[in-house]
Formats: structure tokens, sequence, C-alpha cells
């Protein structure tokens, strides 16, 4: 039998964007556990305020990539809890394929989601946030926007630019009592491997296909045998629950986390060898 998990101390209002699965899902499902009032969203949710249990998480409409929906979506909670303290900017997905292969419009689809949807919830919560006078905002980032990971660029830029954004944004937003922290999580077993986009221009018998092919094949490989989801979301519940929540989280495999934190010390090249060995490339 699981041990019942203690409530909070204090119960937040907490929005995370993407929850239908994976990390979002995980981390939804341990904030409800513990007692907060958590809002979900999926592209696929519908605003039905079905559930008999006032506890429970509640799944709402959300595309980030259309500010429409965005603005729609921030207003239902605020309308429903009268704040929002913590919001999870979640959402994302991969893409993978040669940079060359890749299309303006393949690039500019995964920033609108990956980066804009970002922007987007921020600028649709922060007039909120800003007239209660706190919030606490946490970006999932990547480390895989630490270093970029070949045949995966797109989506390494992605998350690079996130990191960048959340950095200025913690800044822009001191004066509003309002903290911004990114977590950058290694390998996790997700809906993430099979939602990834290929490029469509992805040439197997082409100039890139089995450099390609075998690098897809280990971040893939990497991901099936990344860690649980259920991790990441105790990690989260923490540093929700902390007072002083640091700017940045790195998560996941120690193996990668150790990588990651060499390389500062590591000469451009060695590092690019390291890199390209691992993809096998
Ligand atoms: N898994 C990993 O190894 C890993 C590692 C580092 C970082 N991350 C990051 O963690 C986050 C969650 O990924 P995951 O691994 O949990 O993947 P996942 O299982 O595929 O879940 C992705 C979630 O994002 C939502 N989503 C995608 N596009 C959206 C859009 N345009 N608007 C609204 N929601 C959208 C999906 O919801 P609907 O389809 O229901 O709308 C789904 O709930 C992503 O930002 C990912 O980059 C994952």
């Amino acid at each position: 039998m699981r041990k019942p998990v203690k409530k909070a101390s204090e119960s937040k209002v907490i929005l995370i964007t993407g929850a239908s699965s994976g990390l979002g899902k995980a981390c939804a499902e341990a904030l409800v556990e513990r007692g907060h009032t958590v809002y979900g969203t999926s592209r696929r949710a519908k605003f039905l305020d079905n559930s008999s249990d006032p506890n429970a998480l509640k799944m709402i409409p959300m595309d980030v990539n259309d500010d429409i929906s965005v603005n729609r979506a921030i207003a239902h909670v605020i309308d429903a809890a009268g704040v929002i303290d913590v919001i999870v900017n979640n959402a994302g997905y991969g893409i993978a394929g040669a940079i060359e292969n890749t299309t303006i419009d393949e690039a500019k689809a995964l920033f609108d989601t990956n980066f804009f949807g970002v922007h987007r919830v921020c600028r649709a919560a922060l007039p909120y946030l800003r007239e209660q006078g706190f919030g606490h905002i946490i970006n999932i980032g990547s480390l895989g926007g630490v270093v970029s990971i070949p045949f995966q660029a797109f989506y390494s830029a992605s998350k690079s630019a996130l990191a960048s954004l959340s950095n200025g944004l913690s800044m822009e937003l001191k004066p509003f009592g309002i903290s911004v922290t990114r977590i950058e999580p290694g390998d996790y077993h997700t809906g993430f491997t099979a939602n990834r986009i290929f490029v469509a221009a992805i040439d197997p018998a082409g100039v890139y296909g089995e450099r390609c092919s075998r690098a897809i094949a280990v971040m893939e490989q990497d991901e099936q045998n990344g860690a649980d989801p259920e991790g990441l979301a105790n990690i989260l519940v923490k540093i929700i629950e902390s007072k002083h929540p640091a700017l940045n989280y790195r998560v996941g495999i120690f193996m990668q986390r150790l990588l990651i934190s060499l390389v500062p010390f590591l000469p451009d090249r060695i590092l690019e060898k390291l890199l390209m060995s691992l993809y096998k490339i």
C-alpha cells in the first residue's frame, strides 16, 4: 500500500501547462496529493466543471501557440480561484532532423510552443501576478539546452533561448515580488519520445542519413531508460513549497548532471568530440 502523502502547510493555486502526459501530469498529481489546488492544461481538455471532488486535478483547455486560448485559460483560473501562486511552463516537444533539412516553418512551429508559448503564458498572467504582488514562474528547460544535441539542435536552441528568457525575467520581476525558477531536466521516461516530430525532409538515404538515425536512436534509448517522472514531481513539490527557491535546478540521472557540471571546464573541441562520440556521429 502507498504511504499517505503529508499535506502542505500552505495550499497554493498552481497552473501547469502540458499536464496531460509525462512530467506535467506527474507534477500535477503530486501537487494535488499535497493538497494544492492544481489547474492542468491540455489542448484536448474542455472547460467542464464536472469534478465531484473539489480537490481533484482540474484540467482546462490551453494551446500555448494561441493567444486567445492562453488568455482564456489564465482568466478562467483567476475567475475560479482568485489568485495564481505558481505557473509551471512545461508544455513542449522535440524535433529531430538535420538543421539543413529543417524548414523555417518547422523551426518556427517548435519555437512557437517551446519558447513563445512560455512568453504568451507570462504575458497573459503577469498583469494579475503583479497586481496581487506575488507569484512564482517555473520554466521547464532541458539539459539539452545547456549543450547542443546534434540532429535535435532546434530543440536545444529553443531551450537555450528559454534559459536566457528566464534569467532576464527573474531580474525584471524582482521589484514585484514574483520569482522565476528554471528546471533543466535530463532524460525522463515520458511521452516525449513518441511525440517527437521528425522534419518532413528527413532522408535516411541522404547525406545525413546514417549519422542522423544513429543520433536519434541514442536519444530515444536514453529517454526510454530515463528517470521516472515521479522523481521530478517530488523535486518540483519541494521547489514550490520552498521559501527561497533557487534560480536554476538541474535534475535527472546522476551521470547526465555530472557531465553537464563539467561543461564550463572542458575545452570546446573536447566537449564537441565527447558529444559526437556519445551520439555516435
Ligand atoms: N522527457 C524528457 O526527457 C525531457 C527532458 C528535458 C526536458 N523535457 C521537457 O519537459 C516538458 C514536458 O515534456 P514531457 O517529457 O512530459 O513530454 P510529453 O509526455 O510529450 O508531454 C508534453 C505535454 O506538453 C503538452 N503540449 C505540447 N504542445 C502543446 C501546445 N502547443 N499547447 C499546449 N500544450 C502542449 C502536451 O499536452 P496536449 O498534447 O494534451 O496538449 C503534453 O501534456 C517539455 O517542455 C520537454 O521539453 C523533457
